[in-house]
């Protein structure tokens, strides 16, 4: 695949552990379990790929009201991915990063989290952004009250205050400008969005797929790309030229419906 159809930026909503779980009889931590190995495989094909930034949304504000044993479970697999993977990471110089209330983890997982984040942090590959009690609403509350702020300090003029400057004080900012989103995978059959980067991906392309995410691996996210590079994305404007004849492409999975472009 030509770089300029690779995204830059690919956030996933990695839905359905629990249901994936409970129609095998299982109680839905496994699901978490099976989950938080195809986030191992994930991220090393998007490295791989040359994708530079890649969003998972681990955990949402809302999971808080989940039982404490999964909660727990849900931390002990993060902890667990941070130790195991940690040296991958290095290896295939991936950068990490969290957004998210981080203050409100366990304060042994939230320094493990910080301890990783900055072991990391001199590397130059794709950047790895885990989304940790995260909830996009107050992420935009959050810049807009510390904007607020700097306007009354002085620091900034209101008459300065553009999009781009709303976005330095987002919580996904980065100075590589990789904080828009290209390309936004949910898998589970859920067709929402359900509070994960609102302001990021107002120009995203969007793959919905009913795998679970235990079954979504890298021959899907393959899939998920080739989807991407087949959509024209016009930002609003219009299409350059419209060839009725470039109808089908061949199917890259044939586990998966052909590609109708
Ligand atoms: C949604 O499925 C998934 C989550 C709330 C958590 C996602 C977490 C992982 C994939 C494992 C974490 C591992 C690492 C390395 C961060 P759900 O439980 O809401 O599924 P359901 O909709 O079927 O109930």
């Amino acid at each position: 695949m030509d770089t300029l159809s690779l995204p830059r930026h690919v956030a996933i909503i990695m839905d359905g552990n629990g249901r994936w779980a409970q129609r095998r009889g299982r109680e839905r931590f496994y699901g978490h379990v099976r989950g938080a190995a195809r986030v191992k495989e994930v991220v090393e094909a998007a490295s791989e790929a040359g994708i530079e930034a890649v969003t998972l949304f681990a955990f949402s504000t809302e999971n808080w009201s989940r039982p404490e044993r999964e909660l727990g479970v849900l931390w002990k697999l993060l902890e667990h991915y941070l130790k195991k993977e940690l040296q991958t990471l290095q290896k295939n110089n991936i950068r990490l990063k969290a957004v998210g209330e981080i203050d409100r983890l366990p304060a042994a997982h939230r320094e493990l989290v910080k301890k990783s984040i900055k072991l990391l942090e001199n590397n130059t590959g794709l950047l790895l952004t885990f989304a940790l009690s995260y909830g996009s609403r107050s992420e935009i509350v959050d810049a807009a009250r510390r904007l607020a702020a700097s306007c009354v300090q002085g620091e900034v003029e209101i008459s300065a205050v553009d999009e781009k400057l709303f976005e330095s004080y987002l919580w996904t900012h980065s100075a590589d400008g990789l904080s828009d989103v290209d390309l936004v995978i949910r898998t589970s059959g859920e067709y929402r969005i359900s509070n994960f980067l609102l302001w990021q991906s107002a120009y995203a392309e969007y793959y919905f797929t009913n795998t679970c995410w235990p079954d979504f691996g890298p021959d899907e996210f393959q899939h998920a790309l080739k989807i991407y590079a087949s959509r024209e994305r016009r930002f609003g404007g219009v299409r350059e030229k419209w060839d009725p004849k470039a109808k089908l492409q061949a199917n890259p999975n044939p586990r998966l419906p052909a590609l109708q472009v």
